[in-house]
């Protein structure tokens, strides 16, 4: 089989045109396109239901959830521990918001932060825990959380790879005093750019939602504030979405187990928490070391499929930092892990064009 177009990781869902259309000649005719609107409301609205939580938040995107997140804490310098094994954005959130991100280094099996190791990296100016359900993967949140009651620090989860994950029976957006989302246009669920925030405290909510307005209502300025709102095409592409979701996360599951079934132990997968019902965000394969991992993607590369270097560089090692912080695992795992083209509809053929690929050079 010759592909006709180059694969990549991953391809936007795009909903049903006409129900898209529907929504955009409502916002046109009502004219009001932003700030607050009746769309982002509803989808408000539905996400708290989806999630199972009380006070939940639209933002811009999932990077400005992060920032906003430690702004509702009330952090505004000393330390932030968290994980080298995530996007960047992670880590930018925690730089901009003025604080130093001190690197616990992850657990080999789920590639999530390590609780032992973030204990021991806690000083007087530890402010808060940021940890990572990376690919969707739960952390070990009860420990985490268990060190956050102890230590009298909050635990921020970044959950922007964790819509459609459950853990224990419960959403993996609403664990933690403060859960953000990305909906970015490559993640399973997308209102195009958009994230959330989600609190368990009434008055972090707020102080967020004001926030997130410029800091005002009306001509009363409360605070320092930025823009995060999101506007009503960006929820209606979340309104269109969001009843996808089921047959997303189950298209996405064929895929995986068929990767799964045909590369066998040529590969390492993460291990999943007892507990876990996952939403097939990524499909992350660890191969035996870089070479292996370089010369899968070249070979793929020929064919016009491009496999991504998720996650990588390991982020203590980052030029920008003030000091470089050694996380073996983290930096081993980073220099040989790749995920695989994983989307709604990616069709067999080009998974079994992948699976040749890989087979003849492994
Ligand atoms: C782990 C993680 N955190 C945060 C973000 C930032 O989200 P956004 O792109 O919506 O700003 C991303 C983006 O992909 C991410 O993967």
């Amino acid at each position: 089989m010759t592909l006709s177009a180059p694969i990549f990781v991953t391809q936007s869902f795009s909903p049903p045109a006409e129900e898209f259309q529907r929504y955009v000649q409502q916002i046109l005719k009502s004219h009001q396109f932003t700030n607050n609107g009746p769309l982002l409301r509803e989808l408000e609205e539905k996400l708290r239901n989806f999630f199972g939580t009380e006070y939940l938040q639209f933002v811009t995107n999932g990077t400005l959830a992060l920032q906003l997140a430690l702004h509702g804490l009330g952090i505004t310098e000393g330390e932030v521990i968290t994980t080298p094994f995530t996007y960047v954005a992670t880590t930018s959130a925690i730089l901009w918001e003025r604080c130093t991100p001190v690197y616990a280094d992850i657990d080999p099996r789920s590639f999530c932060i390590d609780p032992e190791r973030v204990e021991s990296a806690i000083t007087p100016k530890t402010r808060a825990i940021m940890a990572v359900h990376v690919f969707g993967i739960p952390c070990d949140t009860e420990a985490l959380e268990d060190i956050g009651k102890r230590h009298g620090i909050p635990v921020i989860y970044d959950a922007a790879h964790a819509v459609g994950s459950e853990y224990l029976g419960r959403s993996l957006c609403a664990w933690g005093d403060i859960s953000t989302c990305s909906f970015h246009a490559t993640k399973l669920f997308h209102t195009i750019e958009g994230g959330c925030v989600i609190c368990r405290d009434p008055e972090i909510h707020r102080k967020i939602d004001l926030a997130k307005r410029f800091g005002h209502h009306g001509d009363t300025h409360y605070t320092l504030g930025t823009n995060a709102k999101g506007s009503e095409f960006q929820a209606a592409m979340g309104l269109c979405n969001l009843p996808w979701l089921p047959r997303i996360i189950e298209d996405r599951r064929r895929v995986s187990n068929y990767y799964t079934a045909a590369f066998g132990d040529r590969i390492e997968r993460p291990q999943f928490p007892k507990g876990t019902n996952y939403n097939y965000a990524y499909y992350p394969a660890v191969f035996r070391d870089e070479d292996d991992l370089l010369n899968v993607m070249s070979a793929l590369k020929e064919e016009n499929i491009h496999l991504r270097r998720y996650f990588y560089p390991s982020l203590n090692t980052l030029p920008y930092l003030p000091a470089y912080q050694k996380c073996p695992i983290s930096e081993n795992v980073a220099s040989r892990i790749a995920c695989f083209p994983l989307y709604y509809g990616i069709e067999t053929e080009v998974l079994d064009k992948i699976i040749e690929i890989v087979k003849g050079v492994l």
